[in-house]
């Protein structure tokens, strides 16, 4: 599982994570709601040893991220998948695939290749193969970056606004892919604006407000009157996301 605990992150005088408790066990969908601001992506980039803490810990299956020798251990486990597209662009998609199963997992070649063009083909990309990043769609290089993600086996999943740079038809697309992994039972920390989405995929669902987690509910409860919706920040949140 994921496990923070009393997680702490300042920058300067700035507190942007204030005692963050969460833990997400396997099987789990967890997305992470909230305002521009309130610490989404900083609590993400502190689960795979982006950025440190300054209090508190953090551990993915047990390997603290906060020790250099854990953390290895920590990202084999956990893949993230960032808002903006990150593939290496002088390579092709199978290229971007298989370089980590190859060269962090020691896998053949000839193993990665067929488990990378297997992976493409489950999201659609079967025949973009052999195109580099700057020949494909916006959604086909972030469906890309999510097999990337998944090339790895990881327990975990990590997204971070992966549709906000799309177009409504590249988004739809992916959250496809989305919904059909977490049929599947992939485990996700799911960061988005996307509520209605979120919505439908999660089993539980997390609010930020200015670094602290002031809601933590099962889906159907955060939604609820007497539920998430009590909380006067998450009611004025929805509102405005329905606004628009
Ligand atoms: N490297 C940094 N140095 C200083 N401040 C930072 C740094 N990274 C983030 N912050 C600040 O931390 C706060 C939280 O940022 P974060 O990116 O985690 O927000 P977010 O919830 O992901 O917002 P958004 O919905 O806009 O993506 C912001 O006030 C931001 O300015
Ligand atoms: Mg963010």
């Amino acid at each position: 599982m994921i496990k923070i605990e009393s997680a702490k992150k300042t920058f300067g005088s700035l507190t942007v994570l204030d005692h963050i408790d969460l833990t997400v066990e396997p099987g789990e969908v967890v997305s992470i709601l909230g305002s521009s601001g309130s610490g989404k992506s900083t609590l993400i980039r502190c689960i795979n040893g982006l950025e440190k803490l300054n209090g508190g810990a953090i551990s993915v299956d047990g390997f603290d991220v906060s020790r250099p020798k854990e953390l290895a251990e920590a990202r084999k486990r956990s893949g993230t998948v960032f808002q903006l597209f990150n593939l290496y662009p002088h390579m092709t998609a199978l290229q971007n695939l298989t370089l980590a199963p190859i060269e962090v997992l020691k896998r053949p070649k000839a193993q990665a290749e067929a488990e990378a063009r297997a992976l493409l083909e489950s999201v659609g990309l079967g025949d973009r193969a052999d195109f580099y990043p700057a020949q494909l769609s916006g959604g086909q290089r972030q469906r890309v970056g999510i097999c990337r993600a998944l090339a790895v086996n990881p327990r975990y999943l990590l997204l971070d606004e992966v549709t906000s740079a799309l177009d409504p038809e590249m988004t739809a697309e992916v959250l496809r892919i989305l919904a059909k992994l977490a049929e599947e039972g992939t485990t996700m920390v799911f960061v988005t604006h996307e509520v209605e989405f979120a919505r439908t995929i999660s089993s539980r669902i997390v609010f930020l407000d200015k670094g602290r987690l002031v809601v933590d509910l099962p889906t159907e409860r955060f939604f609820a009157a007497d539920g998430g919706m009590a909380n006067p920040r998450v009611a004025q949140f929805l509102s405005n996301m329905r606004k628009d």
